[in-house]
């Protein structure tokens, strides 16, 4: 049976979000795609439910259902993040907190046909839950919103879901965003400290640890882009000025070794079992992830993905990324 999933985004263009969408819509024969949800992190709502749905139209899978999620985190906004940077310096990237107002056509200048199918992921989430009770896998590839809040909803759901498998921080590594927190916990500690305090069976994280293992180099970039597909010219789009400003440069591709281990679980070459939680305290440290020293009593015990195999990585993203679809 294949295994069902929701894909929870906040939608980079290409970079990641899209790209792991793609992987994983790439192998329908593995997994049944009940929705996609959309969260604020990388764009705002409106702005990340276009990129995705344009990625679905180019890559013939128009027909999975798209959700409209939580517009702003539980506690965190725009004005936290500007107090945060006067007392403690600058945030890396700030996502949705700094984006521009209105909604852009995504590339090509064409909005998709597809609309979303509501503005209510949250309900979405409960309800596929409930229909598939201990059958529904929530891969989180943004911040935790979405499940925080289906989880507040319904405090129950937590053990009938049957896993939930994020990206999302940094257990021995610095902050990508600060010097102590990566981005999805960053943008919602709140939501990423009570997803983990509940209860749900099998927690698998793909933080910072073992994402910084795999950077994109300019030459595999090069061999991607010139199987010039409808879905490379999306990516020499997204990330191509980057590799063209400077040769040497590299580019992280998180979400994508997430949705890789879902496809490949065994490209996953060391992991720990960790008591994670989030300092979700408004201070130098909000968002950090906290491996709780005083052990499985205080933070929940958390699959943490350490390394990889990147070679083989990066043959089935380059595999998955420049099959022809449509
Ligand atoms: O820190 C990396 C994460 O933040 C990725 O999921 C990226 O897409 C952004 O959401
Ligand atoms: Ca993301």
């Amino acid at each position: 049976m294949r295994r069902r999933l929701i894909v929870d985004t906040d939608s980079a263009v290409f970079n990641d979000d899209a790209a792991a969408l793609a992987m994983l819509v790439q192998r329908r024969d593995l997994f049944e795609i009940l929705g996609v949800t959309v969260v604020a992190g990388n764009h705002t709502v409106p702005q990340g439910a276009e990129h995705m749905l344009h990625l679905l139209e180019l890559i013939g899978a128009a027909d999975v259902p798209l959700h409209l999620g939580a517009h702003a985190p539980l506690v965190n906004t725009a004005e936290r993040a500007a107090r945060w940077e006067a007392e403690w310096g600058p945030i890396a990237f700030k996502g949705a907190f700094a984006a521009a107002a209105g909604v852009r056509p995504p590339h090509g200048g064409r909005f998709a046909a597809a609309r979303p199918r509501s503005d209510d992921a949250v309900g979405f989430l409960i309800e596929q839950v409930e229909r598939y009770p201990d059958g529904v896998t929530v891969v989180a590839l943004g911040p935790m919103t979405n499940v925080a809040l289906a989880l507040q909803r319904r405090p129950d759901l937590g053990p009938r879901i049957r896993s939930l498998v994020f990206m999302g921080g940094n257990a021995r590594v610095p902050g990508n965003v600060t010097p102590a927190a990566e981005f999805n916990f960053w943008f919602d500690p709140e939501a990423a400290s009570a997803v983990l305090a509940a209860p749900i069976p099998r927690v698998v994280m793909f933080g910072l640890d073992i994402t910084n293992h795999a950077p994109l180099h300019g030459t595999l970039f090069d061999r991607i882009v010139a199987a010039d597909t409808p879905l490379t010219r999306l990516m020499r789009h997204d990330m191509g000025p980057r590799f063209d400003a400077d040769p040497a440069a590299t580019a992280y591709v998180w979400d994508c070794i997430t949705a890789a281990w879902l496809i490949e679980p065994s490209i996953v070459t060391a992991s720990e079992r960790l008591p994670i939680t989030v300092d979700a305290t408004f201070g130098p440290t909000y968002g950090a992830t906290i491996v709780d020293a005083g052990g499985a009593a205080h933070g929940r015990c958390v699959e943490v993905m350490l390394d990889l195999d990147v070679e083989r990585f990066y043959a089935l993203y380059a595999d998955l990324l420049t099959r022809r679809v449509g």
